[in-house]
């Protein structure tokens, strides 16, 4: 079986981390033996954008759908409007590949401390399932007598039927597969017209998952919850929004950003899925070789389980683990002096020996 597989390094430390994570699906590949990769490397990003004024070719969306899958490091930089690079490469493909469900596993590993005091290893273990493709982040809008004093600016929430029901039943179904707890995040108190409509759907999806229990919490308690007891979640629904700032403190109460990984779903595999870490660039540390890859690594194992090898997934996370454990290779970040390549060839090694 031959995986066809886009790679686009992006900006900062994203070339850095995904020559990385690229080395452990080679060797993932290799150690299986039944399948290999067809890696294809593109240099989109924002130096491409500095050279030819767009993020990528007009062509762009139609050379990636022809892969399956789609391998990204981080896009932005200073001197490009984040905006411009957001609006100008991630956002389309999210949209135009229905990657409609945002998959950012949150969980506490061995040898990491989490900031939050006296967690346990394994303690908190939660997944945060974050609509992609409409909600807060849509682009209907706009600014109407600018320069004047009644100037203004709307821009429209977008919850439709289709779009909230398969977000909310792929969460269930995965609820169903885990500890059979779903938490949703709502605001029906404040935003009283979407989110309203939103827990209804939760309600009429829910229903068909009667062994799953199901929370509803506003999403400002809900941010408190996730410092106050993590341990309490296992899968968490929310909106683009909501989900985006969910996951975002999922990763920091995890043990840093550095370590969060996320795909970008379309389940039907209609077309490809996208798989990148929850972190940016950090020009701030872009071109040291100091970046963690774990977030990029962590990223390569879910790819892994969404071709199938789950089982090769489950050996690299509980690699990534060992190598936390033994504590021995650390980046910066998590207070060692390793570089990037030391991290991802000690996560590479024990990797191979679990072969
Ligand atoms: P960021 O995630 O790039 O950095 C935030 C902080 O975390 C920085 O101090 C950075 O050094 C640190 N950090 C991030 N990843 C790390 C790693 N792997 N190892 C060690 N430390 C790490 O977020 P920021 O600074 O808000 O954004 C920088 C650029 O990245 C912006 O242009 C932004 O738009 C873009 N960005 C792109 C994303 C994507 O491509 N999906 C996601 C988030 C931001
Ligand atoms: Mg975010």
């Amino acid at each position: 079986m031959r995986v066809s597989c886009a790679v686009i390094p992006g900006d900062g430390i994203g070339p850095e981390v995904v020559t990385e994570g690229v080395k452990i699906l080679e060797a993932a590949a290799e150690m299986d033996g039944g399948f290999s990769f067809d890696f294809e490397w593109f240099p989109w990003s924002c130096q491409y954008y500095a050279e030819h004024g767009e993020m990528m070719p007009a062509n762009g969306l139609d050379i990636l759908s022809g892969y399956e899958n789609i391998f990204l490091g981080a896009v932005g930089f200073p001197g490009v409007p984040d905006h411009i690079s957001l609006w100008g490469l991630l956002i389309p493909i999210r949209r135009t590949f229905q990657q409609y469900i945002n998959l950012r596993p949150a969980k506490l590993l061995k040898g990491v401390q989490s900031p939050l005091r006296d967690k346990a290893p394994g303690s908190i273990d939660f997944v945060v399932v974050r609509e992609n493709s409409e909600g807060e982040y849509s682009n209907m809008g706009g600014r109407i007598h600018a320069g004047t004093p009644y100037e203004m600016a709307i821009q429209e929430t977008v919850f439709t039927r289709m779009g909230t029901e398969r977000v909310i039943r792929y969460a269930y179904e995965l609820a169903g597969k885990r500890a059979k707890h779903l938490t949703a995040a709502t605001k029906s108190n404040g935003i009283n017209i979407t989110m309203p409509y939103w827990d209804e759907i939760v309600g009429e999806v829910g229903a068909n998952f009667p062994d799953v229990q199901t929370d509803l919490f506003h999403i400002d308690a809900l941010a408190a919850y996730f410092v106050t007891r993590p341990e309490s979640f296992d899968v968490v629904v929310g909106s683009n929004l909501f989900g985006d700032i969910l996951s975002d403190l999922a990763a920091a109460v995890m043990g840093g950003i550095g370590m969060a990984p996320a795909a970008n779903l379309n389940p039907e595999r209609q077309f490809p899925s996208m798989f990148e870490p929850v972190h940016g660039s950090a020009p701030d540390i872009a071109g040291r070789g100091i970046a963690n890859p774990i977030g990029q690594i962590w990223t390569a194992k879910m790819l892994l389980d969404h071709i199938g090898k789950e089982e090769l997934g489950s050996a690299l996370l509980d690699s990534i683990e060992a190598v936390l454990a033994a504590g021995v290779v650390q980046t910066p970040d998590l207070g060692g002096k390793a570089t990037t390549s030391e991290m991802g060839d000690a996560i590479l090694t024990e990797f191979r020996s679990r072969g």
